[in-house]
């Protein structure tokens, strides 16, 4: 079965062919970071009209790539949600126009089950079961995975997510936007010792986490430093520094005890924050101490891209799940 997955549920368009015997056969990204960079954030009105504007010519850069007609697609999956309520009807009117056209099959997909499996278009993926940690730009979730569709929610922020406060903690830096990167580039200079960030519903039992103290207690310690003179571009390296250390410090506490609390000894790590270069050499190290294993997906798959949405697709098509032709679905808030 040769599924084309498509992703705009944000600020990327994503587009890729996966095959059900082959694997992933074609995959094309176009980031509108830029576009939105200006702003400091993402715009939603220009996001869709961007994705209006790439999505057509990125359907056909993954057919020509594979040496693919559109005829012999077998099925279409599209993010159905969560994500901007504009951006996702750009996905979900193109995937049922182009299904209704073709006469073959169309899924609404979970941006965040796109993510939760990405791990999988990868060599040596994880078997199942298997616990996952989700950290993006909207959410942080511990989750069991049992299996395709089998998820137990075990924890989540109770405020803003690990990648919001990336990106929050890079606006005070005066750091462009998306943050993350930028802020873990800028800690590389810092000097670890300077200051300590607190390590938010550390110091209680449980698995749920809370990002916006930190934030807080980013921008006090940057007026403090401003204040007394002393905010030169080493204070705001330290500052970096000691805020990436306790949101990475955070995630492997609570990494440490839902892998205790379930007796797994998978862990997969997966969303933007994903990427970060400290977040998985910290996960490794836990994971080698209790000889378990952590997974994530290459670079390019931590972030939003339409490989997972067609894998995701491609795994619940070929078990006969498919939308009503015409009832499209964009659901901007999904649990
Ligand atoms: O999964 P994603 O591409 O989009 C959402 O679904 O949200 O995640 C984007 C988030 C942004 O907040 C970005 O700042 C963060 O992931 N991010 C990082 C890194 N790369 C991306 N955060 C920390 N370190 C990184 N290297
Ligand atoms: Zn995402």
């Amino acid at each position: 079965m040769l599924v084309l997955g498509i992703e705009t549920s944000c600020d990327e368009t994503g587009v890729a062919l996966y095959d059900t015997e082959r694997g992933l056969v074609a995959d094309a990204l176009y980031s509108q970071v830029a576009m939105h960079a200006e702003y400091g954030g993402v715009v939603p009105e220009l996001a869709s009209r961007d994705h209006t504007r790439r999505l057509l010519p990125l359907i056909q850069q993954v057919l020509d790539q594979a040496g693919a007609s559109r005829t012999e697609l077998d099925a279409i999956a599209y993010t159905a949600g969560p994500g901007l309520v504009g951006a996702l009807m750009v996905g979900a009117s193109t995937a049922h126009g182009m299904a209704r056209a073709l006469a073959i099959p169309v899924l609404g997909v979970h941006h965040m089950e796109g993510h939760l499996l990405a791990p999988m278009l990868e060599t040596s993926p994880p078997a199942f079961p298997f616990v996952a940690l989700l950290v993006s730009g909207g959410h942080t979730q511990l989750v069991e995975v049992q299996g395709l569709g089998d998820y137990r929610l075990l924890g989540e922020s109770v405020d803003d997510a690990a990648g919001e406060a990336f990106d929050k903690a890079a606006k005070m830096l005066g750091l462009s936007y998306p943050g993350g990167p930028q802020v873990a580039k800028l800690a590389e200079l810092g000097d670890p010792g300077r200051f300590r960030f607190p390590r938010p519903m550390t110091d209680r039992p449980g698995l749920d986490f809370s990002f916006s103290g930190l934030k807080t207690h980013t921008l006090t310690t940057l007026k403090r430093l401003e204040q007394d003179g002393a905010l030169d571009d080493q204070a705001r390296a330290d500052v970096a520094r000691a805020f990436e250390e306790a949101v990475v410090d955070t995630l492997v506490i609570k990494c440490r005890r839902a892998l205790d609390a379930t007796g797994l000894k998978r862990l997969v790590m997966a969303g933007g924050v994903s990427a970060n270069a400290r977040l998985r050499e910290r996960l490794e190290r836990e994971t080698d101490k209790r000889s378990a294993r952590t997974y994530y997906p290459r670079g390019r798959f931590c972030t939003d891209n339409g490989a997972m949405i067609a894998y995701v697709g491609a795994q619940r098509l070929s078990a006969g799940e498919r939308d009503e032709i015409g009832i499209m679905k964009a659901v901007p808030r999904w649990p």
